[in-house]
């Protein structure tokens, strides 16, 4: 189903969220910033995340090489114009929560965080597998589409749902048919439009869909990572569990019950370091 033109059309870019921009400003404090310790504190925040990669494969700032690792990004835009990028922009950003969603900014964050998480556990658990490090980028990213369909898209959540028990239709299937699109096809959209990577794009274009063509690692992660973030309640939001996804995606990434199981708890673990250094309460 395609995304209504007018829906891609009205979005320039996302704002920064505002706990990396706070952060961001409390470093900027001290005298060396770098791109490794900038690339640290925009690595879990999807919109500054995809704001930084969309920039740096711009027209303006691209090389040759698309890239999609943050420090690399962050070094050829320069730290000094991307801080002012991203503190100028942070000025700017909505306040507004995703009630179509059930879901507060920084339950988004969370989640989105937790499946970023998940993907390095997934590394870890799964060295033989060969997942890329795109796959963490694409799984901060792969719900970015919420963020759009929230403010430019009406329709509230208690209709997505009722659409959704009276059909017996997944909380997704609801999206399409309200909506006319869903937000995996939001967010791949966008992805493709900012000039994101293919694989990136693919991975979060088909999140929540049993893939048609041939099946990747990276899609295959990203797929399981955001399964990661619902089963450990990180933004579980109103869809909750009540999606579709491949059913082969942890058998060709060679996880098992006990696998995904270390995955879970190595995720929850790390999502708490995670919060404890955003000085939230884990
Ligand atoms: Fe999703
Ligand atoms: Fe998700």
């Amino acid at each position: 189903m395609p995304v209504p033109a007018e829906l891609i059309g009205r979005i320039e870019r996302l704002d920064p969220m505002p706990m990396t921009a706070h952060r961001l400003m409390r470093v900027l404090q001290d005298d060396d910033v770098g791109p490794a310790r900038v690339a640290s504190l925009v690595e879990f925040d999807p919109a500054m995340a995809s704001a930084v990669l969309r920039l740096a494969n711009s027209g303006a700032y691209g090389g040759a090489v698309r890239i999609a690792n943050l420090q690399e990004a962050v070094a050829r835009l320069g730290t000094t114009r991307l801080v002012n990028i991203v503190l100028g922009d942070s000025m700017q950003r909505l306040k507004a929560h995703v009630p179509m969603y059930g879901l507060g900014e920084d339950e988004l964050w969370m989640h989105s965080a937790a499946a970023s998480l998940a993907v390095r556990a997934l590394q870890q658990e799964r060295k033989k597998a060969g997942i890329p490090e795109a796959a963490a980028v694409a799984a901060l990213l792969h719900d970015i589409g919420k963020l759009v369909m929230a403010r430019f898209l009406k329709a509230d959540v208690q209709a997505l749902l009722a659409r959704s028990a009276e059909r017996g239709i997944t909380f997704v299937e609801a999206e399409r048919d309200l909506l006319g699109c869903d937000h995996a096809e939001v967010g791949g959209a966008l992805a493709r439009h900012w000039g994101l990577p293919d694989e990136v794009t693919d991975a979060i274009e088909h999140h929540h869909e049993t893939p048609t063509g041939t099946p990747t690692v990276l899609r295959d992660a990203v797929v399981v990572a955001n399964i990661v973030a619902k089963t450990i309640g990180a933004g579980l939001s109103a869809e909750g569990h009540n999606l579709h996804v491949d059913p082969n995606a942890p058998k060709r990434l060679g996880l098992g019950f006990s696998s995904f199981s270390r995955v879970c708890v190595q995720t929850m673990t790390s999502l708490e370091d995670l919060k404890a250094s955003y000085g939230k309460a884990a």
